[in-house]
């Protein structure tokens, strides 16, 4: 484990505690970036390939194909090579249900459910290639249909249980899922969601649907329509145990998963089978040094990429024993998740920043009530966390005793790029830096006309080669695929981030360098909410800003302006609220809404964003230096302060 010195007395940022250089990280690195054909071969012999490739990587910018002519299963590298050893009785999941019902699954247990579920799709017809939308909550099912499906070549496409139904139709509409897998109802905070009313709603005007198949959850009554719903109970052959795992070609898609962006729309990102899965399992082993014994925890949903690399495909390529948590992390109790990691004793933690601040929040006494030494390592994702809740992390839940991992990554990237690799060296950590970029991640700091930018200098983080996890494209959308990610600087991967790298060569990375906020930790683009509400009648147009939230990190803040004729009020405030969480989902909800006589402009017509963040934020303009223009400097000035005084009810 690493050897770490942070003083969190004072909470105050970064410190030098060590001196270069790291022998085995640095040759790791340097060999990696030298050749990474040859390191990345190296990485993929650790897989188990029906197939070997003939080439690792074609590269065909902005494309990049690895292992190519390469074949492989998903679903074996996760349970077949393991139910063939001693693994078959080692615990996969430990799962535990809101409501205290628990579950734990072998190795072989999970694989003989994997394989009854496979034969399930094949039954249904479901072939290579077929997509196939899972809309269930977070039950041991996610993870079996997700492995089934990448056991005959469907391609999964998981859609967050917490969105709605236009969002699930959106996704199923754009990729034309075949078959909706969903759940009579979940629980949250003690409630049922009715999960397949909500399906229901979609699913009519979804013409490529073609079968609903529906999870026993809640045991509550449903409607089935007869001939497309199914209860998947009833499909399952108990004398099922074995479908063979056909191997597909590297390339082949193991999944889409939906994110936010700059445009109205979410975007599906498409990951390989091959590349996707060499780089989990490595980036996996490196960040979290799992060993056999370890009892692993990722409390995000499987709805997100985080569940899907490290809740499920990581953890489970390495045979690991995971816990999986169904409901809400401070339900019935405020220290739900510390009772959790208790019970199961679990040894690695991997949650996200707002969660640690709304623990923050609750008080220190809540983990004190319990024995929390199992734990050997925590980690962080999903946005920036500060000094103040690294170190909170680290001394009330790590006792400071467990290094802190913070991993910077996206959807697209598919596993980590930026994080501190204790599975490679032990390396000191800083609080609230992600420290060093994996093997393999060649990574730069430009400025706005893409020159690269020295130490301490903040700028845009792009990546300079092609990884084994870099998504393939956009499903059905290419020419956005190369907008959005390989155009803002030519020929370099561009996340959409803020970054600056210290003198120590640590990476601090500061948000969303786009119009994409960062709320709890759910990627929302300003566009979604914008299109949303503009389709309401009484809206002539719409713009989103964000202000700084003390456990969200940003809370949306909605500007509007209203057709004539009509008049701000409680009840209208309402109906744009409740709108906004029918559409897109509760998560995109405005925390305030502003009605303005008119949304500030530039002489072009764009919105002055800025303008709307000082007013959303009360932090006034901030450096307007930037701006070459005077006549615009006045403008935005003027907008300023006439918003300023606008009314907010
Ligand atoms: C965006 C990606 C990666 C899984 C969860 C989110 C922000 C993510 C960090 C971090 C600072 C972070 C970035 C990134 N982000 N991790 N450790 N430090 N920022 O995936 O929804 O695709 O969001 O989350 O802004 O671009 P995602």
């Amino acid at each position: 484990m690493p050897e770490i010195k942070p003083e969190c007395s004072q909470a105050s940022g970064p410190q030098k505690i060590f001196s270069w250089p790291y022998h085995r990280y640095m040759s790791m690195y340097r060999h990696s970036l030298e050749d990474p054909e040859s390191f990345w071969a190296t990485e993929a012999r650790k897989l188990n390939w029906a197939q070997q490739w003939e080439k690792v990587l074609e590269w065909q910018p902005p494309y990049a194909r690895w292992f190519v002519g390469g074949k492989i299963n998903a679903s074996y590298q996760c349970l077949d090579r393991h139910v063939k050893t001693w693994r078959r009785s080692k615990v996969a999941i430990y799962w535990e249900g809101e409501n205290g019902e628990t579950r734990t699954l072998s190795y072989s247990t999970l694989f003989r459910e994997v394989n009854q579920c496979a034969d399930v799709l094949l039954k249904l017809g479901v072939k290579k290639g077929d997509i196939v939308a899972l809309y269930l909550p977070m039950i041991t099912e996610l993870p079996v249909f997700m492995l089934a499906c990448a056991r005959i070549g469907a391609v999964h496409t998981v859609v967050f249980s917490g969105l709605s139904a236009q969002s699930l139709g959106d996704r199923v509409n754009d990729c034309k899922a075949k078959v909706v897998v969903t759940a009579d109802g979940g629980y949250r905070r003690g409630k049922i969601f009715k999960l397949k009313q909500t399906a229901d709603i979609t699913v009519n005007s979804c013409p490529s649907v073609e079968k609903i198949l529906v999870v026993k959850r809640t045991g509550e009554d449903v409607p089935m329509v007869e001939g497309r719903d199914y209860w998947y109970s009833d499909l399952i052959d108990e004398d099922v145990h074995y479908v063979a795992p056909e191997a597909f070609e590297a390339t082949h898609p193991l999944y889409i998963l939906y994110t936010s962006g700059t445009t109205g729309k979410p975007k599906g990102v498409v990951h390989s089978t091959g590349g996707y899965l060499v780089f989990n399992h490595s980036t996996f082993k490196w960040i979290f040094d799992i060993r056999e014994d370890s009892v692993f925890w990722c409390t995000a949903d499987i709805g997100w990429v985080t569940g899907h690399s490290y809740a499920v495909y990581g953890p489970l390529s390495h045979g690991a024993a995971i816990v999986l948590y169904e409901g809400s992390p401070d339900y019935p109790t405020i220290d739900r998740w510390w009772d959790i990691i208790e019970k199961y004793s679990v040894n690695i933690f991997y949650t996200s920043p707002t969660a640690i601040r709304m623990f923050m929040k609750y008080g220190e006494e809540y983990p004190a009530r319990h024995n929390l030494s199992s734990l050997e390592l925590l980690a962080s994702v999903g946005e920036p966390i500060s000094a103040e809740a690294w170190c909170w992390y680290y001394k009330h839940i790590g006792q400071e005793k467990c290094p802190i991992v913070d991993t910077w990554w996206q959807t697209e990237t598919g596993g980590f790029m930026i994080a501190p690799s204790p599975g490679i060296e032990p390396m000191p950590l800083k609080p609230g830096s992600a420290t060093l970029p994996l093997p393999g991640i060649d990574v730069a700091i430009l400025d706005a006309e893409g020159n690269e930018l020295g130490t301490n200098q903040k700028g845009y983080l792009v990546i300079k080669k092609p990884w084994p996890g870099m998504l393939m494209d956009i499903y059905g959308d290419s020419e956005l695929y190369k907008k959005n990610y390989w155009s803002r600087f030519k020929g370099v991967y561009y996340p959409g981030d803020y970054a600056m790298r210290d003198e120590d060569g640590y990476f601090w990375l500061y948000g969303r360098a786009d119009e994409v906020l960062k709320v709890a930790g759910h990627r929302i683009g300003t566009a979604e909410i914008e299109s949303s509400v503009a389709e309401l009648d009484e809206v002539t147009e719409a713009a989103v800003a964000s202000r700084p939230d003390e456990v969200k990190g940003e809370a949306i803040v909605l500007f509007i302006s209203l057709k004539t004729g009509y008049k701000p009020s409680d009840d209208l405030k309402k109906a744009i609220v409740g709108h906004i969480r029918k559409n897109i989902g509760p998560i995109a909800a405005p925390d305030e809404i502003y009605f303005v006589q008119s949304l500030p402009k530039t002489r072009s017509g764009k919105i002055m964003r800025r303008v709307l963040k000082a007013v959303a934020s009360n932090q006034g303009l901030g450096d307007l230096s930037t701006i070459e223009d005077q006549e615009s400097v006045t403008e935005v000035k003027k907008a300023y302060e006439a918003l300023k005084g606008c009314t907010r009810d």
